[in-house]
């Protein structure tokens, strides 16, 4: 195996061992493709939120959190075009009876025709079987079908949303009615997707059932290049803001004929994971397609009456649309597989994560030097009180030696470790505090202690 692949190995035995990611339904044998978050998990993700909400939402005055439904009406599908093309086209190998998504494996597109491989990837079988699979090769729609309620009728028929995008658009209406927004406006929202993609794979980047933080941004038609321009700069502050290395962080302009249906531009930024420079997030222009599209369908006039436009469109008309578009479990993935670090230290090999203290799901961990020592525990708790009441996401922890609590908040990302020792008390010395990243400890005073903190956390 690669050293690549170990790491990824590596970083999902930590997420299990310490509670960031376990396998969906695992005690009856897993379900492909679920992810289920555990405690540190949730606050990673959490974090992440949090960061997004406040830079695209709660800093923004042009800007409208929804949370719609995940379970839509079918005809919404029928409107976007997801009914009839968000499909992947599939292979499944008449010998082995596995099945692959095409371009999975190294077959592309010429001419309007597949280029497929000449045998199966996983069996090697090149004769009539794999020859009967090529011809019967076909177009898989990835959207989870339901039903709802007790009648069995194609009217019944729903699907589990694959994108959270279409729950703001036919909200669009809802916004100008209740909130009278002025051009260029936009809904957010965070919330769950599903895609029954043929094959999950790669830990969390390809899901099943996903998360995504949407922004549906309306404009004017003559000026969504500046903003998407803007938003492309504000994607890459969201990035950083979250201690993601931009250096690992690629533009990608997405060719004509490889773009979704709705988009006349898009660009992908790419993130070198360990298995490959793959898509992290997107940013599209997706035109008045969505917003006509509904209009037709719905017969609910969905267009904006603008009296005065700076750009010249009066009267009225149809927004136009700039999508930014993030996975959360993706970007996840990405902090994740960026903080990952291994080193030497004290003679012995460490594995930490370098977490950005802004998501580190524990920033503050409190230690006595020793267990058995009332005084140094009835001390590490009340500093650990003030702390907690501080920053929250603070911990206690007495359990083992100083060097193993150390190891354990390492594996988990946490910035600081401060320890009460016997100077602590005897000379009112203050206490310790410890760096995740090279080990190095400083002594602070009890009454200096939350502010030196917050310059470093809080920043
Ligand atoms: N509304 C636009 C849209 O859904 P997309 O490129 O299909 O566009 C947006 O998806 C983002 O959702 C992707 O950039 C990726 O981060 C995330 N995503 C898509 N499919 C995913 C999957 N199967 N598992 C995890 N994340 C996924």
């Amino acid at each position: 195996m690669n050293k690549k692949m170990d790491v990824m190995e590596s970083i999902i035995s930590l997420c299990k061992r310490r509670g960031f990611v376990y396998q969906g339904s695992e005690i009856y044998g897993g379900l492909a493709g679920t992810w289920d978050y555990g405690p540190y998990g949730v606050e990673l993700k959490n974090n992440i939120k949090d960061i997004w909400w406040k830079r695209f939402v709660k800093d923004r005055a042009d800007m409208f959190g929804v949370d719609a439904a995940i379970l839509m009406n079918q005809n919404v599908w029928k409107a976007s075009g997801h009914a009839s093309s968000f499909a992947d086209p599939l292979i499944e190998c008449g010998k082995c009876k596995n099945r692959f998504r095409t371009d999975n494996i190294g077959a592309k597109i010429s001419k309007d025709q597949w280029q497929l491989p000449n045998q199966c990837p996983e069996c090697g079988e090149e004769g009539d079987l794999w020859k009967l699979a090529k011809d019967n090769m076909r177009q898989f729609n990835m959207m989870f079908q339901t039903r709802v309620g007790a009648v069995e009728d194609e009217t019944a028929i729903s699907y589990l949303r694959p994108e959270t995008a279409q729950g703001m658009f036919v909200n669009f209406k809802n916004i100008l009615d209740s909130r009278h927004p002025e051009l260029p406006f936009g809904m957010a929202q965070i919330g769950k997707a599903f895609r029954n993609e043929i094959a999950p794979r790669d830990f969390l980047f390809r899901a099943r059932e996903f998360e995504q933080m949407e922004i549906e941004y309306f404009v004017r038609p003559g000026e969504w290049e500046k903003i998407f321009e803007h938003f492309r700069d504000e994607m890459k502050a969201f990035m950083d803001d979250i201690g993601l290395n931009m250096s690992k962080v690629f533009e990608l302009e997405v060719l004509d004929d490889e773009r979704a249906h709705y988009s006349k531009r898009t660009v992908d930024f790419e993130f070198d994971f360990p298995f490959g420079r793959k898509e992290l997030c997107g940013l599209a222009y997706r035109t008045d397609f969505d917003l006509k599209q509904h209009s037709e369908l719905s017969k609910v006039d969905l267009s904006y009456y603008d009296e005065d436009s700076p750009t010249g469109e009066k009267g009225r008309f149809i927004p136009h649309c700039v999508e930014p578009s993030f996975g959360l479990d993706r970007t996840i993935l990405a902090v994740l597989t960026d903080a990952y670090a291994e080193d030497e230290m004290n003679g012995e090999t460490r594995i930490y994560l370098k977490f950005s203290p802004n998501i580190a799901p524990v920033k503050i961990a409190v230690f006595p030097l020793l267990k058995n020592k009332p005084v140094l525990v009835e001390k590490a708790k009340e500093i650990f009180k003030t702390l907690k009441k501080e920053f929250n996401a603070v911990e206690f922890d007495d359990n083992g030696n100083i060097g193993k609590r150390y190891r354990r908040q390492d594996e988990i990302g946490t910035p600081y470790c401060v320890t009460i020792d016997f100077e602590t008390i005897e000379k009112n010395s203050g206490v310790t505090v410890r760096n995740r990243d090279d080990g190095k400890q400083e002594r602070i005073s009890e009454n200096e202690l939350v502010n030196y903190l917050k310059g470093k956390i809080l920043k």
